[in-house]
């Protein structure tokens, strides 16, 4: 366990030794040929623009944050230079980071050096590029193709050394995995980094209309922040009618929130990635969407069902997927409901199929769901103790279900979870440019 945690802490204290090294080199530097109080006045301006917008991210997805803060990281490495813009990228991190240590308990000191040496080496990098281009580049598109270079420069120091820090963190998460997760956020990063372009053009016109800057750097962020709103409740709507749909019948209330938290643990339990965890347990709490088109009476229906009622309710995993690959957030957990009561022998519905060509998703949520449906009540049986329904699941893996996903469930749940449900929980990732992995953050 020791070992594991070696891993990252080295890591950061390797990368924070660079940052720190070229940040002194800077100061040095500065120390010996100041610059002018204009650009002084601006790195100040700059710094304070950073912290206001850094401490203010919006929420793109259920992993993913972003703040407006690249616009300024990149304009102020184009305008102010690499040594300038490197500390100030460094100074306002080190304040921001300060304010969560202080103010939430998941932030430590390890995410807070590492924030500010990755913001410090992004800003650096970019400086150096442009300055570099600048010099070897001539004719009118020379500023518009040095400001690429330096532009792609910073994207990937800043999200290379962040995917690098969630691989060594979390081995199951690969560096290509991290940065394919963040490619949705892409067009709002290249956004920004435009907006920090035109920002330096401006000040080089005129450093105090680099003021005008607030403008579209706040009609952005209130544009993204207004379309992330409407995803995020879109997401509280859905969850809320799949609780309608466990509502309906007095048997299955709450039924899906008990799911998603023996999924969510199962899937920890097999060492998923974080993400895959996250999507298994929100895919969890919809899993019986299909259900909405279902008549009353068959889901309350004491008895058993007849053959025209068990060929409806065979549809609901089909319906189900189809209505959430409608929405971003679930399309990922389609084929998890699509399979959900499939077997591993090939005798479940609605297909079929078998083995591992059910996804492992759904064959964690076979689990869950059978053993939630065996320990409820019924109208014909009362539900199983424990144990009974542990003797169940051991005595029908390798037919009906995945016996590694059985052995994983087992060990990651007790009595205890029966009674009480479990509580699915929130797993959020790093933000690029202004968080660190919360697997990092009690370091
Ligand atoms: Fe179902």
């Amino acid at each position: 366990m020791a070992r594991a945690r070696l891993a990252p802490r080295a890591s950061i204290v390797a990368v924070v030794a660079v940052a720190s090294f070229v940040a002194l080199a800077q100061i040095t530097r500065l120390a010996a040929d100041p610059p002018a109080a204009a650009h002084l006045l601006a790195a100040v301006g700059f710094a304070v623009l950073m912290i206001v917008t850094e401490m203010h991210p919006i929420q793109v997805s259920h992993t993913t944050r972003l703040s407006v803060t690249a616009a300024l990281d990149f304009a102020v490495a184009l305008t102010l230079g690499p040594a300038i813009g490197g500390l100030v990228a460094a100074l306002s991190s080190v304040v921001v980071g300060w304010q969560q240590v202080r103010h939430q308990c998941q932030c430590g000191l390890l995410s807070v050096a590492f924030n500010a040496a990755n913001a410090t080496l992004a800003v650096f990098v970019c400086g150096i590029i442009y300055q570099t281009a600048s010099s070897l580049f001539s004719g009118p598109f020379a500023s518009p193709a040095a400001g690429a270079l330096a532009g792609a420069g910073y994207l990937l120091v800043n999200l290379g050394l962040l995917a690098g820090m969630v691989h060594v963190s979390n081995q199951q998460e690969s560096i290509s995995r991290t940065l394919t997760r963040w490619l949705h956020a892409l067009p709002q990063y290249l956004g920004l980094l435009a907006i920090g372009g035109v920002g330096a053009a401006i000040y080089l016109v005129s450093p105090m209309a680099t003021l005008l800057l607030v403008v579209p750097l706040a009609i952005m962020y209130y544009t993204i922040d207004a379309a992330m709103r409407v995803r995020r409740e879109t997401k509280v709507a859905i969850e809320a009618l799949a609780h309608q749909i466990d509502q309906r019948s007095r048997y299955t209330a709450d039924h899906s929130t008990r799911v998603a938290g023996y999924a969510e643990k199962t899937a920890i339990a097999l060492g998923l990635a974080p993400s895959q965890v996250d999507l298994i347990a929100r895919t969890a709490r919809i899993h019986d969407l299909g259900k909405i088109y279902l008549p009353t009476q068959i889901l309350e229906k004491d008895g058993s069902l007849q053959d025209w009622e068990w060929a409806e309710m065979r549809k609901h995993p089909i319906t189900g997927a189809e209505l959430v690959k409608s929405f971003a957030d679930y399309r990922d957990g389609a084929d998890m409901i699509r399979y959900h009561h499939e077997r591993l022998d090939g005798r479940g519905y609605p297909f079929g199929i078998d083995g591992h060509t059910i996804p492992l998703g759904a064959r964690i949520l076979a689990v869950a769901d059978s053993f939630d449906a065996m320990t409820s009540d019924r109208p014909y049986r009362a539900g199983m103790t424990f144990e009974r329904a542990v003797r169940e699941l051991q005595q029908h893996a390798g037919t009906q279900f995945d016996p590694r996903v059985v052995e994983a469930f087992l060990r990651s749940i007790g009595p205890g979870d029966v009674s009480e449900g479990v509580c699915a929980s929130r797993t959020t990732l790093p933000a690029p440019r202004s968080a660190v992995a919360m697997s990092l953050a009690g370091s």
